[in-house]
């Protein structure tokens, strides 16, 4: 059948909205392309000032990973869309967010609509990971190192909620798995700065 490839498109398009230059751009502030880290993506909208873009990205992020996962769970029953197929809308959102065909492939480092899908996967995955980003982030104060941690953590959980069940899991689980490789190297600036001991921290203004 044609619609995992379909499902999968629509979720590629979706997650290619780069909404932190979108919302900067509806709400009047600078790109976000072009000051402090140069990611379009929450942390650095909040660099310029705007709690409520930085909020209002962060969600609407989110949203593009967790609507077609949903999506896909509970209406893909009667179009013959399995686990395979949430596997496939998963990683198609968050590598639209990555390498979006709206902004020459130009994109983000993919930690909002990470969690996004993996709200969208299982609520309490979603809880247990965006805690853990909250734990990190409020001890450390580095965006990028509560993004990492989440990011390695949440492939765990989820294979520790089912049990090391592979058969009918190892698809999301490999998505997961995909999803935190990729978003590691996207955080490879990131990482050196950390090591460097550079990184600019939670609540710092554009530099
Ligand atoms: O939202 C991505 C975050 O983990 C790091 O963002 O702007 O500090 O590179 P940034």
């Amino acid at each position: 059948s044609l619609y995992p490839l379909l499902a999968t498109v629509a979720a590629y398009l979706l997650g290619s909205l780069a909404f932190a230059v979108i919302v900067s751009r509806a709400m009047g502030l600078a790109d976000p392309r072009t000051f402090g880290s140069k990611n379009p993506g929450a942390t650095n909208v909040l660099r310029s000032g705007s709690k409520p873009a930085a909020i209002v990205t962060l969600l609407l992020d989110a949203l593009k990973g967790v609507v077609p996962v949903l999506l896909v769970r509970h209406l893909g029953a009667r179009w013959g869309l399995g686990e395979g197929t949430v596997a496939l809308v998963a990683l198609a959102a968050f590598a639209g967010h990555l390498f979006p065909v709206f902004f020459r492939f130009q994109g983000g480092k993919g930690v909002a609509t990470f969690i996004g899908v993996v709200f969208g996967i299982h609520w309490g995955l979603g809880l247990a990971t965006g805690a853990t980003w909250l734990i990190i982030a409020f001890f450390f104060r580095y965006s990028s190192l509560a993004s990492l941690v989440a990011a390695v953590f949440a492939p765990a959980y989820y294979l520790l909620g089912h049990r090391v069940a592979w058969d009918a899991h190892t698809p999301v689980a490999a998505a997961l798995a995909a999803m935190a490789v990729l978003l590691a190297w996207r955080h490879r600036e990131n990482i050196s700065r950390l090591l460097r001991g550079t990184e600019s921290r939670l609540g710092a203004k554009k530099a």
